[in-house]
């Protein structure tokens, strides 16, 4: 092997703040897959990429390296009527719009294999929220998974395969050494997993606010900027949008909860909120970049039309039943959903209105309330959550709370109650609502 051939070269010139060439990428991301190369070189690796950042050259490099480091899904052979295409978020509290988004978009034309997460940190996760769906699997095998984005359009499922094995070494690296917090170290790691679905084109919901992962407006616009860019260069026409999260989004957090609040919003309940203005507007953003819309204006006609007629509830519930679940989770959501033993409604210590939300400690109320994972493979309970959470800018008192806590137990809804009113400021001053959406940042593939 040349000298510069070494890993140790590579991770020097990254070190001392020279590009990185696409081969010389390639390779490094080879010896993270096959163990090659230690976990002190990749730990080295990537404090030299967080100290010294990449190019966008080399973050297109890093994430083909890391999308093409395991399978990549591929559709070619399923002649598909329409595009594949797909949603991802940074992560909320309240953000259900994968449930509704997903059999929306495909009964607008759209096939959507929609790999998902469990919940991470604060955040909720689309596989917890489904499987408090009694029956609903979320491992099905490789042909009804293909079966049900041929046919419903829409199959929204946990890893099948190795999707992007080099990412997962690396990311457990990155955990342990203090270099979660790098931009092309995220956009690589985020984009290198889901362009590994084959996807014809993306949209990105990148949150801002103090339920976000980003810590400010401009690093979120900064991390929207560079996911569409990148994953465009990387062939997967990307819009991202960056969008409000000072507060959760529905107005429950948890599991079975969210479910309640899809399947009202696939009935038609529950129009002209906020996370029905979310949803609507990302899944826009997606018909247009999957070319199943000439611009806007008809991208929402089309929406508008398919949930009225009641086409998304019906691709909702085909692929619940398709999966496992129950064939009338739509008629009957009450039989099928977990309930949880305790409700308390959570009162201010005094009337007044909602100035401001700590929405991250609302999402670690509901994990602490057993809602997610305080260790890995953890199992949670999805009857729990918070419902009915005050809007900001709402006026409580007495007889209007903060929220209502679903809880397993009193001691446990008390603590959660202690946790939802140190997370929400109360006072007298009229409130500007931020923006739902703030940014909108659309890329054509060169
Ligand atoms: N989510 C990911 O998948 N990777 C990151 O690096 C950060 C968030």
């Amino acid at each position: 092997m040349e000298a510069q051939a070494l890993p140790q070269e590579r991770i020097r010139a990254k070190r001392d703040g020279r590009a990185l060439d696409a081969a010389a990428i390639q390779s490094l991301v080879a010896g993270i897959s096959d163990g090659t190369l230690s976990d002190a070189q990749v730990g080295a690796l990537a404090m030299a990429i967080f100290l010294n950042g990449m190019s966008e050259a080399e973050t297109v490099a890093l994430t083909e390296a890391i999308r093409d480091s395991g399978e990549v899904l591929d559709w070619a052979g399923l002649d598909l009527p329409g595009p594949v295409i797909d949603k991802h978020s940074t992560g909320g509290v309240g953000d259900l719009v994968s449930l509704v988004l997903g059999p929306w978009v495909a009964a607008c034309g759209g096939h959507v294999p929609m790999v998902s997460g469990r919940g991470l940190g604060h955040t909720g996760g689309t596989l917890d929220k489904l499987e408090a769906i009694p029956g609903y699997s979320v491992t099905p095998d490789t042909a009804t998974f293909r079966r049900l984005v041929k046919e419903v359009g829409v199959a929204i499922v946990g890893q099948t395969g190795e999707l992007a094995p080099a990412d997962k070494r690396l990311y457990a690296v990155r955990d342990v050494t203090a270099t979660v917090e790098s931009l092309p170290l995220i956009v690589s790691s985020i984009l290198g997993k889901k362009l590994a679905c084959g996807l014809d084109a993306l949209v990105m919901d990148v949150k801002t606010g103090s339920g976000a992962f980003m810590p400010t407006h401009s690093a979120s616009v900064e991390l929207a900027e560079s996911i569409a860019s990148v994953a465009s260069r990387a062939g997967t026409r990307t819009t991202a949008l960056v969008t409000d999260m000072s507060q959760p989004l529905a107005s429950c957090a948890g599991n079975a909860v969210e479910v309640r609040e899809a399947v009202r919003m696939l009935t038609g309940e529950g129009l002209d909120t906020r996370l029905h203005t979310v949803t609507r507007e990302l899944a826009a953003e997606l018909l247009l970049a999957g070319g199943l819309a000439a611009d806007r204006e008809a991208a929402l006609a089309r929406l508008d039309a398919r949930l009225a007629s009641g086409a998304a509830a019906e691709r909702f519930a085909r692929m619940v039943a398709g999966l496992g679940g129950p064939h009338d989770l739509l008629e009957r959501p009450d039989s099928h959903l977990p309930e949880a033993p305790v409700k308390l409604a959570v009162t201010a210590e005094r009337a007044g209105i909602v100035q401001s939300m700590d929405t991250r400690a609302l999402g670690l109320a509901v994990v602490t309330l057993g809602g997610g994972r305080r260790s890995p493979g953890e199992a949670i309970d999805p009857a729990v959550g918070l419902g009915e959470i005050a809007a900001l800018g709402a006026a409580v008192d007495a007889q209007r709370p903060l929220a209502v806590v679903h809880a397993a137990s009193r001691a446990d809804a008390e603590q959660a109650a202690r946790a939802v009113r140190a997370a929400v400021t109360i006072g007298e001053a009229d409130v500007t609502v931020p923006t739902l959406i703030q940014d909108v940042i659309r890329r054509e593939v060169p």
